[in-house]
């Protein structure tokens, strides 16, 4: 694992406290004296109603009707001193001139009734999406296809700065759920099913969101939220916010890993997962959120509740018998600010519970002093506006040129018969219901919560669809829906099938068929089915398209995999988009016309059969086999296609492999090469991916993890030598009884088609925190 710039500026373990015998690893964002001498100063002045509304967030609709403040909410905000603000006025996109004012309102009201300025949140979780003319990436799932984390990075950085010019200083993002469960309606806002990746990818982008300072995040940055703390992505039910059933060690090993990474690289907050574990609710964790973040990692950040999760630990979870005992459940668990999100009953209950001594004045000191730290940090005292005539390049040329270079790197070629790239004076069909939408690029949270503004033509009339981008790329194609999706609707699960014979008359006319397919749009409950299956009317269409014995290329565009199993025999081509945002299709017609290479591979496992999900990382046992191969436990899994795969118009060639070890004890850092050479005729770009197995172990083992991944570009019949590290530690797992273990015996280490074994000499055992 890499080491960040904050724990390789202090040692690991600093001390020994005199009370306590538990290590106290250093802070994992050092923190700034000034700040918080400011800080305390501050806290030293406020009234106990004060500190409360420092940690009472509410939704802009409750304040405001679209961009006026109502007087009821300026009375609000006066009357519970409300000290943070969320969500785009009127559940849709503003333009920036109207957030600056908007949210320069908010603060001048705040400031006079607070004296400190308000922290104002957005949910930007794939660029500057809830802000007309504002930059949107592909979603976090494409970017992890990329396999490169400088598209993370850039996002994050293009976020910020477009944040502040609408006058937005934090935003609800990354997300780094594990999308484990490809049921969950969530999967694709995620950089999918590796812990690992989801780390590295966080890291960068919180990097690019935050800057190198967070003490001194500056105008051009702003505060991250690294969500949804933690196990979100693996309900038992696939449905969103239902209980997942977490063993102790999966929890530590592979769900707190994206999250103690991105809290050591400085993420500034962190929001709870909605949902529970075992039969606790993640938001009256006492020992997740006050042990393992605030003591364990020493992380002084702020943590935020989910929409109304205090309320629901009553109302939904029914561990607290009214909303009074919730409240104390949860600032007692370790919450600092609750995202209420309509009515202030909280901060009332809350001040009772203080006079009552049911939560002590130290708690409510500590989760107000981590909400004005985090005000200090922004530099909001200084400044609490700024203003889009301060931001020349929103939504400008530069931004738009780093959207598109990462959906290029993120569309991932499944299956090439030969018949890519495709000529330009081909005759082309493009059909399906996913064709000619904006709102299907985007994805969820684009424009609106469920991404229908999309479709909004105001909104994105300046971008291409699918059936536009290859119109503008080739001499000759023709647009015939097929199917279609209502696509101003909430209700996503409904097509119809409004022109199947027209798209198979248009389909004998045609050189090749460019088929788009998979679904509209959702976003957290409202995006809940009960079938993985892609829909009926969309297999009718491919199905009779291929009876044409025309050449299909299936262009998938979805944001969890649809099974596909019938028709995937029928496709020449299979690309799956994913959810590549507003430059998607521009970047699809480039790769389709081989103007550039595919280079994406997938990151997570693409399942083949409803009743059979599968992660990469799974254990021995997990796997059965086909029906012919029932007890073979080294069988190749047998799912649609593996984490990892995704082709390209060259081929690599993987030689030379070297490990620095043959043998390693727990400090050693191996170091691995190898060489690789692109073997084909056009220049690519290829991701090498460094996998471990730990052949035997005292728990059952994964049979592989992934632990390093570089991208290289390659010119034909060149070779690149890559060095990857892993540090031995990062080869450990956590046992059954929570405890980080390395284990005496034989690894394998593979890139590519190379492979070494090599040995551990060493047991070792130890508690978390594992900050190498
Ligand atoms: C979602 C969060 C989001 C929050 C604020 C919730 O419903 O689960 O991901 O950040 O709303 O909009």
């Amino acid at each position: 694992m890499k080491k960040n710039r904050f724990i390789a500026l202090t040692a690991a373990i600093v001390a020994l406290t005199a009370c306590n015998t538990t290590p106290k690893v250093a802070p994992a964002i050092p923190q700034d004296k000034d700040i918080e001498a400011k800080v305390e100063k501050l806290l030293k002045e406020m009234t106990l109603e004060e500190k409360i509304g420092q940690m009472t967030q509410i939704t802009s609709t409750a304040i405001a009707n679209g961009l006026e403040i109502t007087p009821a909410g300026d009375s609000i905000i006066r009357t519970y001193k409300v000290g943070s603000i969320l969500n785009t006025p009127g559940g849709i996109a503003q333009t920036p001139e109207g957030y600056d004012k908007f949210v320069q309102e908010i603060n001048r009201i705040t400031l006079e009734a607070t004296g400190t300025p308000t922290l104002y949140g957005l949910d930007h979780i794939h660029g500057t999406s809830y802000v007309l003319g504002g930059t949107l990436f592909p979603q976090e799932i494409n970017l992890a296809a990329s396999f490169n984390r400088t598209h993370a990075y850039n996002m994050g950085m293009v976020t910020a700065y477009e944040s502040r010019a609408a006058n937005v200083p934090w935003t609800f993002s990354p997300t780094m759920d594990l999308g484990r469960n490809p049921e969950w309606s969530r999967m694709w806002e995620s950089f999918g099913e590796d812990a690992y990746v989801n780390a590295q990818m966080a890291v960068a982008e919180v990097r690019g969101m935050q800057g190198e300072d967070p003490n001194h995040v500056g105008p051009y940055h702003i505060a991250a939220c690294a969500k949804h703390f933690m196990g979100y992505g693996v309900p038992v039910t696939g449905q969103d916010r239902t209980p997942a059933s977490i063993a102790a060690s999966e929890l530590r090993e592979k769900h707190f890993e994206p999250f103690k990474e991105a809290m050591q690289a400085g993420a500034l907050s962190i929001m709870v997962n909605s949902a529970s574990n075992n039969g606790m609710p993640f938001h009256c964790n006492t020992e997740l959120l006050t042990q393992w973040v605030k003591e364990d990692l020493n992380w002084d950040g702020m943590i935020v509740t989910d929409w109304a999760d205090i309320n629901n630990l009553y109302t939904r979870e029914r561990v607290a018998s009214s909303k009074k005992e919730a409240v104390k459940l949860a600032i007692n668990a370790g919450i600092d600010m609750a995202m209420v999100p309509y009515e202030c009953q909280f901060a009332i209950d809350l001040k009772e519970l203080v006079e009552e001594g049911e939560v002590s004045m130290e708690r409510i000191d500590d989760a107000a002093r981590r909400v004005l730290r985090l005000k200090y940090r922004l530099g909001l005292f200084d400044k609490p506006d700024t203003m889009l005539e301060d931001y020349p390049e929103f939504g400008g040329e530069a931004h738009a040129k780093l959207a598109y270079e990462a959906a290029l790197e993120s569309e991932v070629l499944l299956k090439n018969n030969g018949i890519l790239p495709l000529q330009k004076n081909l005759r082309i069909l493009v059909t399906g219901p996913n064709a000619n939408s904006m709102r299907t690029l985007n994805g969820g949270w684009s424009y609106t919560w469920q991404g229908e503004g999309a479709s909004i033509p105001q909104f994105t009339q300046q971008y291409n669809t699918i059936y536009e981008a290859l119109d503008a790329k080739f001499d000759n194609v023709t647009y015939v829906p097929g199917v279609e999706y209502d696509l101003m609707s909430g209700n996503w699960k409904f097509d119809e099938a409004t022109s199947v014979k027209e798209a198979v008359a248009a389909a004998r006319k045609s050189d090749v068929i460019v088929a788009c397919i998979g679904e509209n749009t959702y976003c957290e409950t409202p995006g809940n089915d009960e079938d993985l299956d892609l829909s009926d009317n969309q297999i009718a269409l491919v199905k009779a398209l291929a009876a044409t014995g025309r050449p299909i290329v299936l262009v998938l565009n979805e944001g969890r995999p649809r099974i596909i199993r019938e028709i995937e025999p029928l496709a020449t081509a299979i690309v799956d988009i994913l959810l590549p945002g507003n430059y998607g299709a521009d970047a699809l017609a480039t790769l389709l016309a081989g103007e550039a290479n595919f280079s994406a591979k997938l990151p997570f496992t693409y399942p083949k059969y409803t009743n059979k999900f599968a992660v990469y990382d799974y254990k021995p046992a997990e796997n059965q086999g086909t029906m012919e191969g029932v007890y073979n436990y080294t069988a190749v899994m047998d799912v649609q296609w593996p984490f990892g795969h995704g082709l390209s118009y060259t081929k690599f060639a993987y030689s030379n492999m070297t490990v620095s070890h043959k043998e390693f004890k727990a400090d050693d850092v191996i170091k691995v090469t190898v060489d690789v050479t692109n073997v084909g005729e056009v220049a690519g770009k290829e991701s090498v991916l460094l996998f471990s197995s730990d052949i035997y172990a005292s728990s059952t083992p994964d049979v592989r993890r992934l632990r390093a991944f570089d991208k290289i570009e390659l010119a034909p019949g060149e070779t690149k030598t890559v060095e990857l590290e892993v540090t031995a530690k990062d080869l450990a797992f956590v046992n059954y009884y929570g405890k980080w273990t390395l284990e005496k015996g034989e690894f394998a280490l593979s890139v590519g088609d190379q492979n070494q074994t090599l040995n551990c000499l060493e047991t070792i055992v130890w508690d978390e925190p594992n900050i190498d």
